[in-house]
């Protein structure tokens, strides 16, 4: 199955993708309540400017979708409040920054679903802004990863407050919060059990849905700023002497601070477990161990940090001395703008064998091999006839010509460095969901597997945009034997499920 429609697009998107430039759609409110909110749209708009990057503001409050194409997987806003007017997002070149403000409302979350869908990389993704605007899933996810956190439980009426209350150690005072809730509102320390119940009744009056915390006192909380789960900046903030809440909001003193190596284990961890791309993590330290206290999904940049470098792929972040809010954006775009740290979700799932289209070849049993980190894909030849300037082979009892394009060399044991195999490799155009890929390298591979007859290595299957999942079978494309080799059934057998 040929898409011709598809067909010029993909080739224009996909092959040489690296060098295409790249917009910054920021996705927020910008009649937020909070003014650190905009100061870090803005901070994130300075430092595009500064590297020739196009960056537009999408408000949730004033802007309308006037037009997606999931073909092509562009995206168009158009902002009739006059800033920025009419825009067209390409997904595949859109770095798409979620702010806070933009899950309050449903307009917001269809927003962020909008770019999510177009194939945007998410920073975050709307799944990611959720767990983290939500305390109470928060400390779930802390006590599922073995993340020190003081004790926490919900409660939803007054017939559970005594359990409650015990789960977290039964000592007053204790914290009470909002499920939502930031910049310190909503986090009310609580000094008796009438205190308790009256305060709870007013919120549950008000609608607030509310956990209480066990009180673990500390004169300041540690801001860390993660990336790509990479420490990139952290700051401490000393709570003011006439409230207990370290929020710079409240009056908190910033001054950056330099992460022990249990604190950076600690971080990461939460970091990892938020599945956030770029969160803020707060902790604090108590009698000498550190807590953690909440992970935000939209982190403000209001402060002053110590910066963190990173030497190589498998060294720690090193401090790096004094940065300001600018500084540290500045560097979330530089770090963004190599799209190998994008972390695009895939969104669609396949199964492990799957049928696709093989230029002249047709139809043919592939298989997913996420451990292919070869250059080309592998096609199963029953013979390789001549090979010079042109390939002839046989596949399947047919004849195929192509003009050679390579080699592919193939090492199976790491006592030498000589190649056990070399392929010669040709270009095909692979069509698969919809989509045709041009000129896909593949090498002829003349040892007949049972199961398949192309193996699909990783940069294709990154290219695909697709995860595989390895209890399934042909998800997205009908169940095809495989050609018949001599003395090689199928093991897998073509309809097993
Ligand atoms: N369990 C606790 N014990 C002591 N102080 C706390 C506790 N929880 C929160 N705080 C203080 O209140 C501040 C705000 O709480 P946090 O959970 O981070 O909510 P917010 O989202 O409003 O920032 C923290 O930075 C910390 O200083
Ligand atoms: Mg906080």
């Amino acid at each position: 199955m040929q898409v011709p429609k598809f067909r010029e697009f993909i080739t224009e998107t996909d092959v040489g993708r690296r060098d295409k430039p790249m917009t910054v759609a920021i996705v927020t409110i910008a009649d937020s309540k909070d003014p650190k909110e905009n100061t870090t749209a803005d901070l994130i708009q300075k430092a595009c400017k500064k590297k020739d990057i196009k960056c537009v503001i999408v408000n949730t409050k004033s802007t309308i979708i006037t037009q997606k194409d999931e073909d092509k997987n562009t995206l168009t806003v158009y902002n009739y409040d006059g800033k920025n007017g009419e825009h067209t997002f390409t997904g595949r070149d859109t770095v798409c920054i979620v702010r806070g403000g933009a899950l309050e409302d449903e307009a917001g979350l269809s927003i962020i679903s909008a770019f999510q869908n177009s194939q945007a990389f998410m920073m975050n993704t709307r799944a990611a802004m959720l767990t983290c605007d939500n305390k109470l899933t928060t400390a779930l996810l802390f006590e599922k990863y073995g993340i020190p956190t003081p004790r926490t439980a919900y409660v939803s009426n007054e017939n559970n407050i005594k359990t409650a209350l015990d789960m977290i150690g039964g000592k007053f005072p204790i914290i009470l919060k909002t499920l939502t809730g930031t910049q310190g509102v909503g986090v009310i320390k609580i000094e008796s059990y009438e205190g308790l119940v009256a305060t709870l009744q007013a919120m549950w009056k008000l609608e607030a849905e509310v956990l209480i915390q066990e009180y673990m006192p500390s004169d300041f909380d540690v801001r860390t700023f993660c990336v790509d789960n990479k420490i990139f900046a952290s700051t401490k903030r000393s709570h003011s002497s006439y409230d207990f809440r370290s929020n710079t909001h409240r009056g908190a003193e910033a001054e950056p601070y330099i992460l022990s190596k249990e604190e950076k284990e600690l971080v990461l961890k939460a970091s990892r477990a938020s599945k956030a791309y770029m969160v803020g993590v707060d902790h604090i330290i108590y009698k000498g161990k550190p807590y953690l206290l909440e992970i935000n999904g939209s982190p403000g940049s209001g402060a002053d940090y110590e910066g963190y470098q990173h030497k190589d792929y498998y060294s720690d972040s090193e401090p790096a001395g004094r940065i300001d809010g600018e500084k540290m954006m500045s560097n979330v775009i530089d770090w963004v703008q190599d799209r190998a740290h994008w972390d695009r979700q895939s969104l669609v799932e396949c199964g492990w064998l799957e049928t696709i289209d093989l230029d002249e070849v047709g139809k043919v049993r592939c298989k997913f091999d996420t451990g292919n980190g070869s250059k080309a894909c592998a096609l199963h030849a029953d013979e390789i006839i001549s090979d010079g300037k042109i390939v002839k082979w046989k596949y399947d009892g047919k004849t195929f010509t192509k003009p050679r394009h390579g080699k592919s060399e193939v090492f199976r044991s790491n006592a030498t460095d000589e190649p056990s195999e070399i392929r010669p490799t040709i270009l095909m155009d692979i069509t698969f969901n919809g989509f045709t890929y041009k000129d896909v390298e593949v090498g002829l591979d003349q040892r007949p597997r049972s199961g398949s007859d192309l193996l699909v290595n990783r940069d294709l299957m990154r290219l695909m945009n697709l995860s595989v999942n390895p209890n399934r079978t042909f998800v997205l494309s009908r169940r095809l034997r495989p050609i018949d080799k001599k003395g090689k059934p199928d093991k897998v057998g073509f309809d097993k499920k």
